[in-house]
């Protein structure tokens, strides 16, 4: 039985290599790719997830959604990781942007459509999945489950001092959507950062003949000497792919019960990610948090997805 995902992201290099594994993964059916603002604006992040779909050309097409212009911030970290496009300055012309939905009808729709069927597999802010439940209450119902990249419970933050991307760009629909009911795992910066990819990947990635592999040797280096150049790291994180093998093999990973919000106010920890890990806590458990993870075993996973994608797009 495939496992039927929307997946929700903001492309965004590791956002273009997840969707590498997803699309082409015969374990799942992306039912819908839904753009979000975050590593690059609204018409940048829609534009990117034709640009992606289009390039990789996988076996079925998902639906698409528009991310909405209203959210639009943007942030100087994210332009340098990813390129002012968000794909390593992949310069690919797309035909013309085609007219989709917004992202939160897509989502509405398709779960309405499949009611306790289908896993949201969130790699970005979470504005979409929370003004679909705004517009849909009875949505928080028939998700099936959420697996989202996000937060730090160390409170070790990577656009801030405190705060962790996703839910620094909009921590009033993380915490919507934390305060919800739906079954959520989240997948912290504490567990993805656990994995730095070492510069030999590119040798291990698909053949360039590939589509898969095209994408991959264009975003793939630049991602390595964009952590070189502004982190000074030698390797990179590719955060939202450890997110999308927490949701395919969760047998790789640990997690604990824990209760969870979101600082919305305060100067220094917009953003924040708070966990009652008192003795005698008072927050209610209200997700499943990633603890920990076999290294080795997801990356030689994420390794064996990027592959099967080049053999699958010759
Ligand atoms: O903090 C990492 C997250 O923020 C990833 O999803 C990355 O793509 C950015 O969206
Ligand atoms: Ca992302």
């Amino acid at each position: 039985m495939t496992r039927r995902v929307i997946i929700d992201c903001d492309p965004g290099i590791d956002d273009s290599i997840a969707l590498c594994l997803a699309l082409f993964d015969p374990r799942i059916e992306v039912v819908a790719v839904t753009a979000t603002v975050g590593n690059v604006d609204a018409h940048q992040a829609s534009r990117n997830v034709q640009t992606i779909i289009e390039m990789l050309d996988p076996p079925r097409w998902p639906r698409m959604g528009m991310a909405r212009s209203d959210e639009d911030v943007s942030i100087t970290i994210a332009r340098e990781l990813h390129g002012t496009d968000g794909l390593g300055n992949l310069g690919v012309q797309i035909s013309e942007l085609h007219h989709q939905h917004p992202s939160d009808k897509v989502i509405a729709d398709a779960v309405r459509n499949e009611p306790g069927e289908l896993t949201i597999i969130a790699l970005g802010p979470l504005t979409n999945i929370a003004r679909a439940l705004n517009r849909d209450p009875d949505l928080s119902t028939m998700i099936d489950q959420i697996v989202m990249t996000g937060g730090s419970v160390q409170g070790i933050g990577n656009v801030s001092a405190a705060a962790e991307f996703n839910c620094f760009m909009d921590p009033e629909s993380a915490r919507a959507v934390f305060r919800s009911p739906i079954t959520k795992t989240l997948v912290p910066l504490d567990v993805t950062r656990e994995l730095i990819f070492p510069f030999d990947l590119v040798s291990r990635l698909p053949s360039q003949t590939s589509r898969a592999g095209g994408f991959l040797h264009h975003v793939v280096p630049y991602a390595f000497r964009a952590y070189r150049q502004h982190l000074g790291l030698e390797g990179i994180y590719i955060h939202d792919a450890v997110a999308l093998m927490a949701a395919l093999q969760p047998e790789l990973f640990r997690t604990e019960e824990m209760a969870g919000d979101v600082e919305t106010q305060g100067e220094l920890t917009r953003g924040m990610t708070i966990f009652d890990q008192r003795e005698h806590r008072d927050w209610r458990i209200n997700m499943d948090v990633v603890v920990d993870l076999d290294v080795i075993e997801v990356q030689a996973a994420i390794e064996r997805g990027l592959k099967y994608a080049g053999q699958q797009s010759v």
